[in-house]
């Protein structure tokens, strides 16, 4: 089924966002763009941005503006008609100014910014818990979502890893660090009247299902 959608799927570390993105990216097609899996595939190639990026990751904190815009930039100029779900983009104000501006001048209006709602004792267990696939992102969970050969992808038959942010100390400065810079965001999109809330608890496609009824699909 083909579902042309320009969404951006916000929420807390943890909350669920890749694992939904790449679904709907599956299901119907639309391009699923990730600001934090393009980081790590730069900071694994070595490249200038994956230099300037990999301190501030380790750390669990933001990586610059004007780095993480010039790539959402890039990334938006090259998606289709198919739309596209933005994941980890925007987290600050400054971000999201920057996003207005990217959209209105490829005439590719936001259609809903969709907040997946999740407590934090449930983050910090999914987040001490994920195994994730370096080759194409896809999250994986020890208890919740067992890949079907022991640590390898499903979707490509990479070797799972252990995200060196998923380590107790960052998993709290990230935590801090979204309700500091990240979550006033929301209310930048509410006053806009693009936001959607969505509780995020549940099995994964029950989520989905709610993530395209907030939708009004
Ligand atoms: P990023 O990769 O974006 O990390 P994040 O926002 O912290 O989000 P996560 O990837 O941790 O969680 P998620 O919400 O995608 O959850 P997932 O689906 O994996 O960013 C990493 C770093 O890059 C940042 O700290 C920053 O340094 C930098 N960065 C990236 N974007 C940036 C930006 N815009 N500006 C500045 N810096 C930026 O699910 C988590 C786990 O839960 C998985 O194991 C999954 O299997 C499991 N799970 C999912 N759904 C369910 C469910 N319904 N029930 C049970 N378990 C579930």
């Amino acid at each position: 089924m083909r579902l042309i959608l320009r969404i951006v799927l916000f929420g807390p570390p943890g909350s669920g966002k890749g694992t939904q993105a790449s679904l709907l990216e599956r299901k119907y097609g639309t391009a699923h763009i990730a600001t934090g899996d393009i980081l790590r595939e730069a900071v694994a190639n070595g490249t200038e941005v994956g230099l300037k990026a990999k301190s501030y990751m380790d750390r669990g904190e933001l990586v610059p503006d004007e780095v993480v815009i010039a790539i959402a930039k890039d990334k938006l100029a090259s998606t289709d008609s198919n739309g596209f779900v933005l994941d980890g983009f925007p987290r600050t104000i400054e971000q999201a100014e920057a996003l207005d501006g990217v959209l209105d001048e490829l005439g590719m209006p936001l259609e809903a910014v969709v907040n997946l709602r999740v407590d934090q004792d449930e983050l910090i267990k999914r987040l001490s818990g994920r195994r994730v696939c370096p080759a194409c992102g896809e999250p994986y969970h020890i208890e919740s979502k067992i890949s079907k050969t022991p640590g390898k992808c499903d979707q490509c038959g990479a070797d799972l890893v252990h995200r060196d942010d998923d380590k107790p100390e960052a998993i709290s400065n990230r935590l801090k660090v979204y309700e500091v810079q990240t979550a006033p965001v929301l209310d930048y999109y509410d006053r806009k009247g693009l936001l959607r809330n969505v509780e995020a608890v549940g099995s994964i496609e029950e989520i989905s299902d709610r993530i395209v009824g907030s939708l009004g699909r």
